[in-house]
């Protein structure tokens, strides 16, 4: 089944074909970094004004690069929340309109589930199920997953995601939006055990983050020491990485060793850091643990997931509704189906 992925949750308008869920046929992604790069971070109506602008050449763009005919799609799968409203209605609307007019069948996915799913679009899946540990600008969450459409929420955040914190300490560093990846470059450059901020692990036999503790610790450090920042910088970096680090690396291992998970999956944005993804594979490998990530391409937000996902929602017969409305929030919806 070919399934053409529409995205468009926050600040990227993305789409992709893939064949059966799995092989990636195109994935365009265009960014708008540099639109709300000025403003030190994504301004909602810009990024729905954005969308606008780019969601029909991308789409063509992705059919194109694909060499598949708009004949020979079988179906659409497109994000249908958690995100910015605004942003989310553009894909939406294109999604349902496209759909009906071509007379083919449509699916409404969550965002996370696409996430999720990316690991289905590289050579070595897991099998499952699996541990997830999904971490992204808006959410920071461990799953146990147990097939294509259905997980169990072990924990989350109580307060910033995790790529939230790293971009708010860019923010404070003065290294501009997004952060991440200017954050883990700088960090290579510092010591990483010169400055050592808290590590928050709440309860350690549970698995919910919380991230404001090293965010105000990191804040505090730059108050003080205003004047000698320069020289200190990439160890502040290098040190506020490991502190969201070795949490998160905590709270995944244990996920697995408590539920007797042999499989871990690393997910969303952050999963592009390489300390993170380093950290996971070493503390995994003497477990006996064996970690999927998806390549760089696909831990950012793209379309090639939702497509991944949603190709798993119409093979179980779940369709998209005229009526069907997008969602700013997850809440305690299931991850994997638009009810
Ligand atoms: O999944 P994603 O593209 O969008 C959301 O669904 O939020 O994740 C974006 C987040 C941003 O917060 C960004 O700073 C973070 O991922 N990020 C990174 C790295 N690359 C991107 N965080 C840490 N290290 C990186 N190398
Ligand atoms: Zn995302």
């Amino acid at each position: 089944m070919i399934v053409l992925g529409i995205e468009t949750s926050c600040d990227e308008t993305a789409a992709a074909v893939v064949v059966d869920g799995h092989r990636i046929l195109s994935s365009v992604v265009s960014s708008q970094i540099a639109i709300h790069r000025p403003f030190g971070g994504v301004v909602p109506e810009l990024a729905s004004r954005n969308h606008i602008k780019s969601i029909l050449p991308v789409y063509r763009q992705a059919l194109e690069d694909a060499c598949v005919s708009e004949d020979k799609v079988n179906a659409l799968a497109v994000t249908q929340g958690p995100g910015l409203i605004g942003s989310l209605l553009v894909g939406f609307s294109f999604a349902k309109a496209i759909a009906m007019v071509r007379k083919i069948p449509w699916v409404g996915v969550s965002h996370l589930a696409g996430h999720l799913n990316s690991v289905f679009l590289e050579s070595d899946p897991p099998t499952f199920p699996y541990i997830a540990l999904l971490v992204s600008g808006g959410h920071t969450a461990i799953y146990l997953v147990t097939s294509h459409t259905e997980s169990d929420t072990m924990g989350q955040t109580r307060d910033d995601a995790a790529g939230e914190a790293f971009d708010k300490v860019a923010k404070m560093l003065g290294l501009g939006y997004p952060g991440g990846g200017v954050i883990a470059a700088l960090a290579r450059q510092g010591d990483p055990g010169k400055i050592r901020f808290p590590r928050s692990y709440l309860d350690k036999t549970r698995f919910d983050f919380s991230f404001s503790g090293i965010k105000t610790a990191v804040n505090r450090y730059i108050q003080e020491h205003s004047q000698d920042l320069p020289n200190r910088i990439a160890d502040i970096a290098a040190g506020f990485q490991d502190a969201v680090v070795d949490v998160l690396v905590y709270k995944v291992i244990t996920a697995a060793v408590t539920t007797e998970c042999k499989r871990i999956a690393l997910v969303g944005g952050v999963a592009a850091n390489e300390r993170l993804r380093s950290a996971v594979t070493a503390e995994a490998e003497k477990r006996g643990l064996t970690v999927h990530i998806p390549a760089l391409s696909l831990c950012g937000d793209n379309a090639a997931m939702i497509a991944a996902a949603g190709y798993h929602l119409l093979e179980s017969g779940i369709r998209g509704d005229v009526t069907d409305d997008v969602y700013s929030r997850q809440f305690n919806r299931p991850l994997t189906n638009n009810a």
